[in-house]
């Protein structure tokens, strides 16, 4: 079964023919990336519409590529939620529009689910599998029992750890997006010149994670150490920043896999390219890691076209009605709004 699939959650339009699940024909992808630069952040007005003008042209190429015609394709998949509305709107009215003039069956994919499943790809994993989802816009841990099917764990009760990077890179002034460019000078850095605070939570917050607190350390902490004369090279502050960022991730899945039993772990999304999360992660003595091949680690259509496959009969197809949303409900949602009653 041959599946056309689109994602337009964020900034990349991306679209993909996925055959039977993990045979990817073609995955191509358009970044709008250079749009945003100026604003060192993703703007979703600019986003939408550069979504509006790859879409169509990117469609064609795809075909053309896999030299396959709309007649070959037996079904669309799309991402609906979660993301930025006017984005998803683009790639959901795409794939409305060909599937209703083509009447080929639609498929609404969650962009979190479609993460969790992009090692999948590459890898064979089995069932459960604790999956951590790392990019510029959520930071969680679930439990996976089954394709499509998760547990939330744990997720951000602020910033999303990629959304940290893009932060302190604003600050420094070292570009966007900042998670490649910190990484690179991680690795420069000098091993304890700077040290920023490692946050866990603890109780009912043991799996989540806050990523605010850091970055605020790391701005008055960064003038702290100017004004002592510190080593406060970028190197050093990206080196820093890149373990305060990184190691609560591991320890909080170690700790979950030791409560749960559960011994195999995947890590998708954006920051999972990360070379010191690569390394800590798929060396692990604690828990057999799975990544996703870097081309599928950050946003594509092959991991909506892939989990669309394994998914259809449980989820069923989607009318012309199909709408977009922006967030998905998760425990720590209900638990924020308890919160804020308390
Ligand atoms: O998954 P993704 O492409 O889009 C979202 O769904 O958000 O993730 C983008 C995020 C950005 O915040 C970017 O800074 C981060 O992934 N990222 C990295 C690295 N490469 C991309 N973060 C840390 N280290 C990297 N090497
Ligand atoms: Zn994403």
């Amino acid at each position: 079964m041959k599946i056309f699939a689109i994602d337009t959650s964020c900034d990349d339009t991306s679209v993909a023919i996925v055959e039977n699940g993990n045979n990817v024909l073609v995955s191509l992808l358009s970044s709008s990336i250079d749009a945003h630069k100026d604003f060192q952040g993703v703007v979703p007005e600019i986003a939408a519409r550069k979504h509006l003008e790859a879409i169509i042209p990117l469609i064609d190429k795809a075909l053309k590529e896999s030299a396959l015609t709309f007649d070959d394709i037996d079904a669309l998949a799309v991402t609906n939620r979660p993301g930025l509305l006017g984005s998803l709107l683009v790639g959901v009215g795409s794939a409305k529009g060909i599937s209703f003039s083509l009447n080929k069956p639609l498929i609404a994919i969650d962009h979190i689910a479609a993460h969790i499943y992009s090692p999948h790809l590459t890898n064979d994993i089995g069932f459960p599998y604790i999956a951590l989802v790392v990019s510029g816009g959520h930071t969680i841990i679930t439990e996976v029992s089954d394709y499509g099917d998760y547990k939330v764990i744990g997720t951000t009760l602020d910033d999303a750890v990629g959304e940290a990077y893009d932060k302190v890179s604003k600050y420094l002034g070292l570009g966007y997006p900042g998670g490649p460019v910190i990484d690179k000078l991680a690795k420069n850095g000098e091993e304890g010149a700077i040290k920023y605070p490692l946050i866990l939570l603890s109780g009912e917050d043991e799996y989540n994670f806050s990523y605010s607190g850091l970055k605020t350390a790391c701005v008055y902490a960064t003038n702290k150490y100017l004004k002592k004369g510190y080593e406060a090279t970028n190197e050093n502050i990206a080196r820093a920043f890149q373990v305060s960022a990184i190691e609560p991730l591991y320890i909080k899945t170690a700790n979950y896999v030791k409560k749960s039993g559960i011994d195999k772990v995947t890590v998708s999304g954006g920051v999972a390219c990360n070379s010191y999360l690569r390394d800590i992660f798929s060396n692990s003595n604690d828990f057999k890691c799975f990544l996703p091949a870097l081309k599928y680690t950050t946003d594509n259509a092959a991991m909506v076209g892939g989990l669309a496959y394994h998914i259809k009969d449980k989820v069923g197809y989607s009318d012309m009605y199909l709408d977009c949303a922006s967030r998905v409900l998760t425990k720590t949602y209900n638990l924020r709004k308890k919160r804020s009653v308390s």
